[in-house]
């Protein structure tokens, strides 16, 4: 985990072009799109407002973490550098936007 690493990619992504910004996921995020693309992870993890459809099933709370938090956790999981299978069979279908739009939406619950 390089936490630095990817603030500073995150940072330098207000500024960089989007083209070859392959790694950089873009600041802005937009939650309306996060909403629609959130619908597959209601069922495992328990996002404020919505019912959790597994109570035993152990997950971590993702509405209401920071935008930052969620960018870098998602992207460690598309690269590998975070170890889940669940989770990074989730997140591999990402694209920096989806995330973007993913981490805009869950930050704003709750
Ligand atoms: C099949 C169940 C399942 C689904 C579906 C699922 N997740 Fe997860 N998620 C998990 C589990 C289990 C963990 C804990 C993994 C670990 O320990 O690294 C996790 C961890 C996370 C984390 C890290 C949280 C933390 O506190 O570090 C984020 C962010 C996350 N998921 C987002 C999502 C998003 C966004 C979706 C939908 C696109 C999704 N998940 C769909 C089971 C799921």
């Amino acid at each position: 985990m390089r936490p630095l690493t990817i603030a500073a990619c995150l940072t330098l992504g207000l500024f960089a072009a989007p083209a070859g910004a392959q790694d950089a996921a873009p600041a802005a995020g937009d939650p309306a799109r996060g909403h629609q693309l959130t619908y597959t992870c209601v069922g495992c993890h328990g996002i404020a407002g919505y019912k959790n459809a597994y109570p035993n099933y152990h997950v971590p709370k993702i509405g209401g973490q920071s935008q930052t938090y969620l960018v870098n956790a998602l992207v460690e999981y598309r690269r590998g550098t975070r170890s889940h299978p669940t989770m990074q069979a989730q997140a591999q279908g990402f694209s920096d936007q989806d995330i973007a739009d993913i981490a805009a939406f869950l930050s704003g619950l709750q």
